[in-house]
């Protein structure tokens, strides 16, 4: 199978995360429960973890990385540290049901800084135009999961803290491919799944932290067990249960692997991968490719859609052809709203840095095919 459905999750991982996986199954066991030294390795290897996260998005403090499930987690935690029922809250019109849900379910007022795709001056001023002095929070991706996009968070950030509003960057599908210095953000909080560009293992998130978040959940920590609260400090508070450490494991091999490969050859290989599919795909009558013009937009995700064909049925042609991509509306109705592709959804192509141009070639000619029988 040619793999190209890296935005859902990555499925080739370095050798390094599988072997990670299987020596923490064997030899690690939780984290502060226990002084032997199968806990004090667990320990060692989540502060290890945390430690490589902290260097990769240039964070001063380990201590405050904290090992979510996904990004949906981490999310769901830090969206519902900052916003409360009828909080007016500004979104970008590019955001995820794992965003735009959670909100709906608080019974935020949700306010959508719409703007047109891969244009990012227009996005920065829809969010201006909506700072208002009663604006609780900002939640703001950092890559569109549909089309790529990458939003300029560093000014949104800027104003953001200009009119004192708290804001969180949703990086899904930046973190290992596009750079994320935490510092220099100054995000409240930064969200992420460990699965996608970082090469980590399922149920693996991470959620940078500049304040201390609420409880999501409550229980056992290993910390300060006579006290009846959860403990205040990080990352303990925020890490109710046993760990996930045959996760955890995978990773941090997974962190190391981005940090010796650079995130910024990766997004180079993905983009130049990119560039060269919507280049073919553009010649293609009736194929409609949603790209940026000039690429200083776009990460490595590219969008189409085909003229009187059902995305889905493209998708599944594809499949039939063991091209994996994925079509419809990829949990995200509001991007599809925003760039008008509701109606239709789209078909996404997403890269890993272990695609090549060989796989674009063997998608174009699978989808020549499909073209040639519509
Ligand atoms: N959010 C993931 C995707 O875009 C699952 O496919």
């Amino acid at each position: 199978m040619i793999y190209l459905d890296s935005a859902a999750t990555t499925l080739k991982k370095p050798a390094s995360v599988a072997r990670a996986v299987a020596w923490a199954v064997n030899n690690l066991s939780s984290p502060g429960r226990g002084g032997h030294a199968a806990a004090m390795a667990a320990a060692e290897e989540a502060y290890a973890c945390r430690c490589a996260a902290a260097r990769l998005f240039k964070m001063r403090n380990p201590e405050n990385v904290v090992i979510t499930c996904s990004a949906t987690h981490a999310l769901n935690i830090a969206i519902k540290t900052l916003a409360r029922r009828g909080d007016r809250v500004i979104i970008s019109g590019y955001e995820h049901n794992s965003v735009t849900r959670p909100l709906h379910g608080i019974g935020a007022h949700v306010v959508v800084a719409g703007s047109e795709l891969f244009e990012p001056e227009m996005a920065l001023h829809a969010f201006e135009r909506r700072l208002t002095d009663d604006t609780k929070l900002v939640v703001c991706n950092h890559v569109s999961n549909v089309f790529g996009y990458i939003q300029p968070i560093e000014r949104i950030a800027e104003a953001c803290r200009a009119r004192g509003v708290p804001f969180i960057v949703d990086a899904s599908q930046s973190a290992g491919v596009c750079e994320i210095d935490f510092e220099r953000i100054g995000a409240d909080f930064i969200c992420m799944p460990g699965h996608k560009g970082l090469y980590g293992p399922q149920g693996t998130g991470l959620l940078l932290c500049a304040r201390v978040p609420k409880t999501l959940l409550q229980g056992g920590t290993g910390s300060q067990s006579a006290l009846v609260e959860m403990p205040e400090m990080l990352p303990d508070r925020a890490e109710a249960g046993t760990h996930n450490m045959p996760g955890i494991a995978g990773l941090r091999a997974g962190i190391e692997f981005v940090e010796k490969k650079r995130v910024q050859k990766i997004m180079a290989h993905e983009h130049s991968l990119v560039d060269f599919a919507a280049g073919e795909l553009v010649k293609r009558d009736g194929v409609r490719v949603f790209v940026s013009e000039y690429g200083y937009c776009q990460s490595g995700v590219l969008s189409f859609c085909v003229d009187k064909m059902d995305c889905e049925i493209v998708g599944e042609e594809l499949a039939r052809r063991n091209i994996a991509v994925r079509a419809g509306l990829h949990c995200a109705p509001l991007a599809h709203k925003t760039a008008g592709t509701f109606e239709t959804g789209t078909v996404r192509v997403s890269l890993s840095v272990f695609n090549t141009k060989g796989h674009i070639r063997a998608f174009l000619d699978a989808l020549d095919e499909i073209l040639k029988k519509r």
